[in-house]
């Protein structure tokens, strides 16, 4: 056989497997992994090549997308506007089903005993999934997302940064951010104000402040980058791209997102160096995770690259989700006055005239009750997300790796089931007697927060900012929507209102 043979032979061997792993990766895989589902009696949409099951999920979502919705009967009916594949796929599959992304399977969980197994699950059954291009960029390798000793090591670090001894700490900075909104708040009197935008800059002001020392300025500056990045991943979530094509032709977004990460990470390395040039690290949560960047100990030491990525996390985690509930709050408020009236009675009990301190704010039951119900309607982050690391039983059924999971928040806070045939409306009520009793010991059935080892680290931080915020705004103002506000839900990764929240204010 001559060389040029040899080399011809050889081509064409290659080009053969080549084509043999791909034809086994999107078709061989997936029917067969489609075929063990059904056999456990888990259905759903057919798996289609190349895009799997994206183009019907995103036409669904589409005729919503700009709908607003009627709420003059007090209706907050979310799960078929926000979810509307897992609305009907679930009518006509069941509670549990698959479906797929590109060739990827996807499991779609809306029980929740099988959801509270999931994630509560400590054996390293069910992971975070790998992010991928935007929201790679966007969440960056941290907390939020990483699995195992990296995991570990600043998980504790952030639990002592923002457990309760130091949100007592935090309360000051709170108080003066809200206090300087409200400054600014004085000349809308009577006029119309969008307080989603407001609280935007208040929740990105008070994590500036109180975990990265920083001032508005700069948190300002990184998040308006991140707000654009995270438009550009909303916009390509459901866009399937042929494996390893970027490396060859990149769209516009995603050079556009190239240069967003590079100009994040840049402003987040020059607050870095400013620190170390100082020496004063500082005891925030950067000072403490610029020191674990200098640790000796190999196995205690973070990369500066996850240095960046866990600044660029709590950004992300601690201010998008805040903003979504204070903002849904005043829009529940503005609708149901009497509950209004009822937080403003409570808030002017436990504080007086004096502004609201850290034992007063634990002390807040109706503001409490409000907010629940207000995260039970309207869950900033509206699914949870694992992938099954390796095969794993859970009661009669097998989960099966190559399979992402999604914990759909809103339809286990939207089930009738759970929460009765009133569960469309705003009744704070429910919760007067605990998370246990409004879920009728289903306490997995309300999970704002996730539950289990990834519970969210922020929970208090969030909920003491949010009351603190709100006894301020119920203490100074009465407030109704405006005749201007539509109201419009949307997912752009969490749940925001989409032209925005007008109210008009009423000084008291
Ligand atoms: C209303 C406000 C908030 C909501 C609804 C919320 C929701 C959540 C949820 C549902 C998770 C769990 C995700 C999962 O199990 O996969 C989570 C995790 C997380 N949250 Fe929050 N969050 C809020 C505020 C905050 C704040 C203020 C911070 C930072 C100070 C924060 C930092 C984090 C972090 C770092 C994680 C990852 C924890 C881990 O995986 O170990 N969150 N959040």
């Amino acid at each position: 056989m001559s060389g040029f043979e040899v080399v011809v032979l050889f081509c064409s061997t290659l080009l053969c497997f080549c084509f043999l792993r791909f034809l086994h990766k999107i078709w061989v895989a997936p029917t067969r992994l489609q075929a063990k589902w059904r056999s456990q009696g888990i259905r759903g949409p057919s798996y289609k090549f190349p895009h799997g099951n994206t183009k019907e999920i995103s036409y669904m979502r589409s005729q919503f997308f700009d709908k607003p919705m009627d709420i003059s009967h007090y209706v907050h009916d979310l799960f078929p506007r926000l979810h509307p594949h897992v609305y009907a796929w679930t009518k006509v599959y069941g509670r549990n089903f698959i479906c797929w992304h590109g060739s990827k399977c996807q499991l779609f969980v809306t029980e929740v005993e099988l959801s509270k197994e999931i994630l509560m699950n400590r054996d390293d059954a069910f992971r975070k999934m790998d992010m991928e291009g935007y929201l790679r960029k966007l969440l960056g390798e941290a907390l939020t997302t990483n699995e195992g000793q990296k995991w570990a090591k600043v998980r504790k670090l952030a639990d002592r940064s923002f457990h309760s001894e130091s949100l007592n700490s935090m309360v000051p900075e709170m108080r003066s951010s809200v206090a300087k909104m409200l400054d600014k708040w004085g000349s809308y009197q009577g006029r119309e104000i969008d307080v989603f935008k407001e609280f935007g800059m208040l929740t990105i002001e008070v994590i500036s402040r109180t975990a990265f020392g920083s001032s508005c300025m700069d948190g300002k500056h990184i998040f308006e980058m991140k707000e654009k990045l995270a438009a550009l991943a909303a916009k390509n979530l459901h866009k399937v791209r042929v494996p390893g094509i970027s490396l060859v032709v990149r769209s516009d977004d995603e050079v556009e997102a190239e240069r967003l990460e590079q100009r994040i990470n840049g402003s987040i390395m020059e607050k870095v160096r400013e620190r170390e040039r100082e020496g004063e690290l500082g005891s925030d949560y950067l000072g403490q995770l610029i020191r674990i960047s200098h640790e000796s100990d190999v196995k205690k030491r973070i990369t500066r690259h996850q240095l960046i990525d866990e600044v660029k996390a709590i950004y992300g985690a601690g201010n998008y989700t805040t903003t979504s509930l204070l903002g849904w709050c005043v829009v529940l408020l503005a609708t149901h006055t009497e509950w209004q009236d009822r937080a403003r009675e409570e808030v002017k009990e436990t504080f007086g005239g004096n502004i609201p301190d850290f034992e007063g704010i634990a002390r807040l039951k109706i503001m409490n009750m409000i907010i629940n119900e207000c995260l039970r309607l309207y869950p900033p982050a509206l699914s949870l997300t694992r992938t099954v690391a390796k095969e794993t039983k859970i009661g009669q059924l097998c989960l099966f790796p190559n399979t992402n999971i999604f914990i759909s928040v809103l339809a286990l806070h939207h089930n009738p089931r759970i929460w009765g045939d009133d569960v469309h409306l705003f009744k704070p009520e429910r919760f007067a007697h605990g998370v246990v009793e409004a879920t009728h010991n289903n306490a997995a059935a309300f999970i704002p927060f996730g539950i289990g080892p990834r519970t969210c680290v922020g929970l208090n931080f969030s909920t003491n900012e949010a009351k603190i915020a709100l006894s301020m705004i119920l203490h100074n103002y009465k407030f109704v929507l405006s005749p201007n506000y539509v109201h419009c839900p949307i997912e752009n990764i969490i749940l925001v209102p989409r032209n925005g929240i007008q109210v008009i204010l009423e000084k008291i």
